[in-house]
């Protein structure tokens, strides 16, 4: 098998990891906090590893990853049609990493989707016990459709965030410069932890976190991507800092504004490999 075939291959997989972890977090903040939702984030987590490895090999074997989200299944309105859906979704996956361990003859990509698809079956197991426990502790639903400008903000926020995992997850993977590729990874779990933050808040003011993303920045030169990255965390600092001075709740305003003062530090961070990547 040629290595671009491969490549096609993983990023399929690569797509479905997405679909499954943006799946699981919605389920995740409309239950709120309780064991459930942590034992549904835990696989939602080990999703993001899967995703982790095979955009690095995607790297390795000379391809660029993939930031497209593959399929969800969110139709349904009980929680326990949910945990159904990620039985399915599941399902999904285990046929396709079976496929493509028959398809694929690279030996260490063959054993990174074999220890993957050991996995997928664990989750599957743990879905298909959740569609009763969900049932049994009469887990609910708990986002509501306030539509005010908090929801706006909160929403805004939420989409901002979603756009820069992906944005600076991308610029990890494609840079060549150490330094570059550990910051921008380390901030990419910065903006997923406001992305959690934001969507909790929603969900506990009543409002329905909407997990859409914006048009990423695809540049792979390195000074291109961190002046995109740069400018757009300038951008968005200053949209906190007016959206942290407008809300009334005493609680946004500090979540807000605890939000604004990471996105200054990562201006500062990222002006550092800057430096030394146009020196270079
Ligand atoms: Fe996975
Ligand atoms: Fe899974
Ligand atoms: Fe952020």
């Amino acid at each position: 098998m040629k290595k671009e075939e491969i490549i096609a291959l993983l990023n399929e997989d690569l797509e479905s990891e997405h679909g499954a972890i943006i799946q699981y977090l919605s389920h995740v903040y409309a239950m709120g906090e309780g064991e459930l939702a942590c034992e549904i984030e835990a696989i939602a987590r080990e999703e993001m590893r899967h995703l982790d490895w095979l955009a690095e090999t995607i790297v390795e074997l000379g391809g660029k990853p993939s930031m497209n989200r593959g399929k969800m299944r969110m139709e349904g309105k009980s929680t326990s049609d949910w945990m159904k859906n990620d039985v399915l979704l599941e399902e999904d996956a285990i046929t396709m990493y079976k496929e493509h361990i028959k398809l694929i003859d690279d030996r260490v990509v063959k054993r990174l989707l074999k220890r993957i698809l050991s996995d997928e079956e664990s989750h599957h197991g743990d879905f298909a016990h959740f569609v009763e426990k969900v049932k049994r502790e009469d887990v609910k639903d708990l986002r509501g459709d306030r539509q005010d400008r908090v929801a706006e903000i909160l929403n805004w926020g939420i989409e901002h965030e979603y756009t820069v995992i992906l944005q600076y997850l991308l610029h990890s993977y494609v840079a060549t410069n150490e330094e570059m590729k550990l910051e921008m990874e380390d901030q990419a779990i910065n903006e997923m932890q406001h992305m959690g933050w934001l969507a909790e808040k929603m969900v506990s003011g009543k409002g329905n976190p909407r997990l859409e993303h914006a048009q990423l920045n695809k540049s792979t030169g390195m000074t291109d991507m961190l002046k995109a990255d740069i400018k757009i965390e300038k951008e968005v600092a200053a949209e906190y800092d007016r959206a942290a001075k407008e809300v009334a709740d005493a609680g946004l305003k500090k979540l807000l504004t605890r939000i604004r003062d990471h996105e200054i530090y990562h201006v500062e961070v990222f002006d550092d490999p800057l430096d030394e990547v146009e020196k270079s």
